[in-house]
């Protein structure tokens, strides 16, 4: 069987304003040009879903952050999946790691969050990851698995599921896991996804963040079960992100 198509997904998190969209016509000129034997996506903040999508960059899809779990309600300031596959959106980040800190998403809520996103028809991107004490305590594996474990929801299709790896302790440092490290990680998901979904567990993307970048992106994606990247501070400029993108022009 063969590998799932790769995906490279920027996120913008809380930022860019309306003069950001010159980095989307930049990217999808550079990718009109130069072509990505990858699929390619950027998550930027709500305020400017319906701006990017409204600019039919072709090459560039545009996604979303997070979600909330109900399709409607008395949830202020809250977005639900459905509000956002309406606006052309065709991806769902859930579950990253700044929002299970600093809003307190556990488990349950991410997968019902994922949930959510799944039931409105898009693919959710379920984003786990160990902190630097996890990893210390030599508890990698098993917090990562229960994450994973415990973030797919019930009824999730194969078809509309993404598990993003991003080691806490990478994410903005500058620091990155070795590829042995990544390997061994990936490696444990993709076990969990073929126990859980069977034969379509092996197309699963499964994607690597933290402190992805132009000059280790080869390495680290051309490691087993690497299936992408998630891609924050270099994703917010189109030749940094591009440089990302062009890796699997070397990745057979
Ligand atoms: P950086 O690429 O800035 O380390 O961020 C990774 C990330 O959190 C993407 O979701």
């Amino acid at each position: 069987m063969t590998t799932p198509r790769a995906l490279v997904a920027g996120n913008w998190k809380m930022n860019g304003l309306k003069a950001s969209s010159s980095e989307i016509t930049h990217l999808n000129d550079l990718i009109s040009t130069s072509g990505a034997n990858c699929d390619v996506l950027i998550c930027p903040p709500f305020t400017l879903i319906s701006t990017l999508v409204a600019m039919g960059a072709k090459n560039v899809p545009i996604g979303a952050q997070d979600c909330h779990m109900n399709v409607s309600g008395a949830h202020t300031g809250d977005v639900s999946a459905q509000m956002i596959k309406e606006l052309g959106c065709d991806y769902i980040i859930v579950g990253h790691s700044e929002r299970r800190a600093d809003h307190g998403e556990s488990n349950d809520i991410v997968k019902a969050k994922a949930a959510a996103a799944q039931e409105a028809g898009t693919t959710a991107i379920i984003c786990v990851g160990e902190t630097l004490q996890d990893r210390e305590a030599g508890n990698t594996l098993n917090v990562v698995s229960s994450q994973v474990r415990g973030s797919i929801p019930k009824n999730a299709p194969a078809a509309q599921t993404i598990i993003a790896y991003e080691p806490v302790w990478a994410i903005g440092t500058g620091k990155v896991p070795t590829a042995a490290n990544v390997e061994e990680v990936h490696k444990v998901i993709r076990e969990i996804l073929v126990d859980r979904f069977g034969a379509d567990g092996k197309q699963v993307k499964i994607l690597y963040g933290g402190s992805v970048k132009a000059s280790n992106a080869t390495e680290l994606m051309s490691v087993p079960n690497v299936n992408g990247a998630l891609v924050g501070g270099a994703s917010l400029k189109a030749e940094d992100f591009y440089g990302i993108i062009s890796a699997y022009d070397k990745i057979g």
